[in-house]
C-alpha cells in the first residue's frame, strides 16, 4: 500500500481512462491517448473477460488500464470499487502517478458527472489503501505501507472531482485513525489533544476544552457520572470551524458520542461484549474526520463539533444502577443501566450545544445500541429525524456517499416510556423493546424542540469484522464522509 496518496498537476504516468460497457471500439478521444502509450488501451479493452461493466478494471499493459463504466450512469459506488480495484493494480506495477481520463465516456451535464465519478474513483482509493500501520513492532510481517501515488488529470473537472474524493476519504481515513487507536492510548485527554493539533492545522478551526471540573460545576451530571469511575477523567470538546467566507446562513452543529472504552460500568458487559468497545468514540472521530475534510475544503458555512468524552469503567468512584443525577438542562435521570452511558454524556453535549451554539440544525451520531445492529445490521445507519428538510438532506448525502440511513420512528409513546419512576427519566426502560428508539427517545429530551434535530445511530457500519472492498477490518469512518457532505449540500442550495 501507498504511504501518501494526493492530487497533482498532470505529469508521464500510468494512464487510465473510462469507458462503457457499450463501447464497441475505442472513443476518438481515448484513441489518440492511446497511440501515446502504445496502444496499452486497446490492449485493455480486447482482454479477455472485460466487459466495461460498471466496476470492472483492466490492465492492458504497465501505462494503462481501463475502468469500467457501465452501460450509461455508473452508481458511485461501483466507481468506488472500481478505485479500490486500481489502487492494487497501480501498486502491483509500482506507479507513482495515474493519469484519469474519460474522453467524452460519459454523457449528460458532462463536467458534473465527470467531477462525481473522478470523485468516486479517488475515494475508493483512497479508502481502499487505508491501512493502521502505527503498531507494526519488530516482529512485523509484510511490507510497510511506502510510495506516493499522484492523482491527475488533463480535465479541469476531473482533477476537481479527484481532490474532493481523496480530501473526503482523508477525513474518513483520519476517522479510521482515531478510532483503531487503542483505549490505553486514546482517552478523552489524547482525543482533545487530536482535536487542538487539527485546530492547528487550519486556519479558521479552533478548539476549546471544558474540564471534567469545569463540566461539573456547570451541571453535566451525565457527562461527570459516567467519566467518573476512570483514571482518565472525562472532557466536552469544542471545535468551532468559522472561515473567513460564508456563503450560508446556517450554523450546524455536530455532535459525537466519544466514549473511548465501554466496558458497560456496573451494568458490566459480559462474556464477548466488551472486545471492541474501544469503537465505541468512532461518533466522535467521525465528526472529527468531518471537520478535517470541512476545513480542508474551507466550506463556506458555519460548523460546529462538540465531542463530550470519558471512559465508562468500574472502580469504588463509578456511577451505579440507581443512582439519580441531574442533567446540564435541569432533566433528571434515574440512571436503570450504567451500560446505557451514550446517551448521558450525549444528553449532556446536545443540551449544551442548544444553549451555547444555538444551531438552525444539530446531527449527533453515535454508537449507542447494540440493538440498531440487530435491525438494520452492518449495511446503514439508523436515522431518526422528525423535521424533513434535514431528514432529505441527510438521507440524500448518505446515498450519494454510500453511507446510508435507514429512518426509524420517534414518537410520543417512544418519549412517555422513557418517563421513570423515581426521576424525571431513566436512561434505559424496563423491557429492551425498540431498544434503539428508547436512545433516540431519550436524547429528544435534551435537544430544544425549534431545532431540527437528527440522531444517527452508526453502530452497525463504524465497524466492519470482515474485508470489504473498500474496508479493512476494522473502523471504516463511517459519518465522516455523510456529514461532511450533509454540511456540503447547505452551500449548493
Ligand atoms: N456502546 C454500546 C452499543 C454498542 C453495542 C455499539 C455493540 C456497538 C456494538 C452502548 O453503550 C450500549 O452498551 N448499549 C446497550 C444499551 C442498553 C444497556 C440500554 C445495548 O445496546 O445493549
Ligand atoms: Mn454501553
Ligand atoms: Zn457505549
Amino acid at each position: 500500500m501507498y504511504r501518501t496518496i494526493r492530487t497533482g498537476s498532470p505529469r508521464r504516468s500510468v494512464l487510465v481512462a473510462g469507458i462503457t460497457s457499450t463501447s464497441k471500439r475505442l472513443p476518438a478521444a481515448l484513441k489518440s491517448l492511446d497511440t501515446q502509450c502504445g496502444g496499452g488501451l486497446e490492449a485493455a479493452r480486447t482482454r479477455p473477460g472485460f466487459s466495461g461493466e460498471a466496476g470492472q478494471i483492466s490492465v492492458g499493459s504497465d501505462s494503462a488500464i481501463l475502468i469500467g463504466l457501465g452501460s450509461e450512469h455508473p452508481t458511485p459506488q461501483s466507481l468506488r470499487t472500481a478505485g479500490a480495484s486500481l489502487v492494487a493494480a497501480l501498486h502491483a506495477m509500482n506507479a507513482s502517478a495515474a493519469q484519469i481520463e474519460f474522453g467524452g465516456c460519459l454523457s449528460g451535464p458532462l463536467a458534473k458527472k465527470i467531477a462525481h465519478a473522478s470523485q468516486a474513483i479517488a475515494e475508493g482509493v483512497v479508502l481502499a489503501n487505508w491501512r493502521q500501520e502505527s503498531w507494526r513492532g519488530s516482529a512485523a510481517r509484510g511490507d510497510a505501507a511506502s510510495g506516493t501515488l499522484v492523482l491527475t488529470s488533463k480535465d479541469g473537472a476531473t482533477r476537481g472531482g479527484l481532490r474532493r474524493g481523496c480530501i473526503m476519504a482523508d477525513g474518513a481515513n483520519e476517522a479510521r485513525r482515531l478510532g483503531s487507536t487503542p483505549p490505553n492510548i486514546a482517552n478523552p485527554a489524547w482525543i482533545a489533544k487530536q482535536a487542538r493539533s487539527m485546530a492547528k492545522r487550519h486556519t479558521g478551526l479552533s478548539c476549546s476544552v471544558i474540564s471534567a471540573a469545569k463540566a461539573k460545576e456547570l451541571g453535566m451530571g451525565g457527562l461527570t457520572a459516567v467519566g467518573m469511575g476512570s483514571s482518565s477523567p472525562p472532557c466536552l470538546i469544542h471545535l468551532k470551524w468559522k472561515p473567513k467566507s460564508v456563503k450560508s446562513s446556517e450554523r450546524i452543529a455536530l455532535v459525537g458520542k466519544t466514549v473511548t472504552y465501554d466496558t458497560g460500568g456496573y451494568s458490566l458487559k459480559i462474556s464477548n461484549g466488551m472486545k471492541g468497545m474501544k469503537y465505541d468514540m468512532c461518533g466522535g472521530a467521525a465528526v472529527l474526520g468531518a471537520m478535517q475534510t470541512i476545513a480542508t475544503l474551507k466550506l463556506p458555512i458555519e460548523v460546529h463539533a462538540v465531542l463530550p468524552a470519558a471512559e465508562n469503567m468500574v472502580s469504588e468512584r463509578s456511577y451505579r444502577p440507581d443512582d439519580i443525577i441531574e442533567m446540564y438542562n435541569g432533566v433528571t435521570v434515574e440512571v436503570t443501566n450504567t451500560d446505557a452511558e451514550g446517551r448521558l454524556v450525549l444528553a449532556d453535549a446536545l443540551a449544551w450545544t442548544c444553549k451555547k451554539i444555538k444551531p438552525t440544525q444539530v446531527i449527533d451520531i453515535a454508537t449507542l445500541t447494540g440493538g440498531v445492529v440487530v435491525a438494520l445490521g452492518e449495511w446503514c445507519s439508523g436515522l431518526w429525524c422528525k423535521d424533513v428538510p434535514l431528514r432529505r438532506t441527510i438521507q440524500d448525502a448518505g446515498d450519494a456517499c454510500g453511507e446510508q440511513v435507514w429512518r426509524m420512528p420517534l414518537w410520543k409513546e417512544h418519549r412517555d416510556f422513557m418517563r421513570a419512576r423515581h426521576a424525571d427519566i431513566w436512561n434505559s426502560g424496563p423491557k429492551r423493546d425498540g431498544h434503539p428508539i428508547q436512545g433516540a427517545a431519550f436524547l429528544s429530551y435534551f435537544v430544544d424542540p425549534d431545532v431540527p434535530w437528527a440522531h444517527v445511530d452508526i453502530a452497525g457500519p463504524a465497524t466492519t469484522d470482515s474485508a470489504t472492498d473498500l474496508y479493512v477490518v476494522g473502523p471504516t469512518g463511517c459519518g465522516a464522509r455523510l456529514l461532511a457532505e450533509t454540511a456540503a449540500s447547505f452551500i449548493s442550495v
